[in-house]
């Protein structure tokens, strides 16, 4: 395709980020001026490359035509958390908005990959306007700890250097970082419920 017309059709795509992005982080700015704790810790957003689409329309076999409808995430958010409870928290923030319908759940902290991955994600209908008018287009919100995060980003970029043929020995001592990962997520939810409860009794 080409290069003027991928433009064209990543247009929405691109403003939908811009929008979604700036929401959630005004969700934390509301939190913050009202003094209340932010499930929402940081947030950030992507338009997907036009080489990682063509990719994975070439991985999962998918026609031009199912290209939008198949390719969820052309636009993706991604939301983290300082503790693995504020994920279900802004779940749920999105659940009751009027301008994001989802779809799709794909929860990979039940249910964690083989690979390891740990993240919660919604994939949602959102409306832009355009010149055109008005569009519906998809996207996916990544929802996941500083933690899971920290483990994501570093496994992603090693799968990147291997190509796809990670060596055995080091997916499993991946596997077992994600496992510190998990215990890492408990103990600091842990922490901070003894340091609620100290709070909460030097109160009353
Ligand atoms: P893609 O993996 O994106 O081709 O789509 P899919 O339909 O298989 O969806 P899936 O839910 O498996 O993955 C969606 C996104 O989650 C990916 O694009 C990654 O950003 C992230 N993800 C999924 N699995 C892993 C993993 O094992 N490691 C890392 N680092 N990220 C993952
Ligand atoms: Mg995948």
């Amino acid at each position: 395709m080409e290069i003027r017309l991928w433009h064209e059709l990543l247009l929405p795509y691109e403003l939908a980020v811009k929008e979604m992005v700036i929401k959630f982080k005004h969700l934390k700015k509301e939190h913050r001026e009202k003094e209340l704790y932010s499930p929402i810790e940081q947030v950030s957003g992507r338009v997907k490359s036009i080489n990682s689409i063509l990719e994975k329309m070439q991985r999962k076999n998918i026609s031009w035509e199912e290209l939008e409808e198949k390719v969820e995430d052309i636009a993706g958010i991604r939301i983290i958390c300082q503790f693995s409870e504020d994920i279900e928290k802004v779940a749920d923030i999105i659940r009751k908005r009027q301008d994001m319908r989802v779809l799709e759940i794909k929860d990979y902290i039940t249910h964690m990959k083989e690979s390891g991955y740990r993240s919660y994600h919604m994939i949602i209908a959102y409306h832009v306007e355009t010149l055109e008018g008005p569009r519906e287009i998809k996207a996916e919100i990544q929802i996941r700890t500083l933690a899971m995060n920290f483990w994501a980003t570093i496994e992603h970029s090693l799968q990147y250097k291997y190509k796809g043929n990670m060596p055995p020995h080091v997916r499993t001592r991946l596997n077992n970082a994600a496992q510190s990962v998990l215990t890492l997520d408990e103990e600091m939810s842990s922490v901070r419920n003894e340091v609620m409860d100290a709070q909460n009794s030097m109160v009353h």
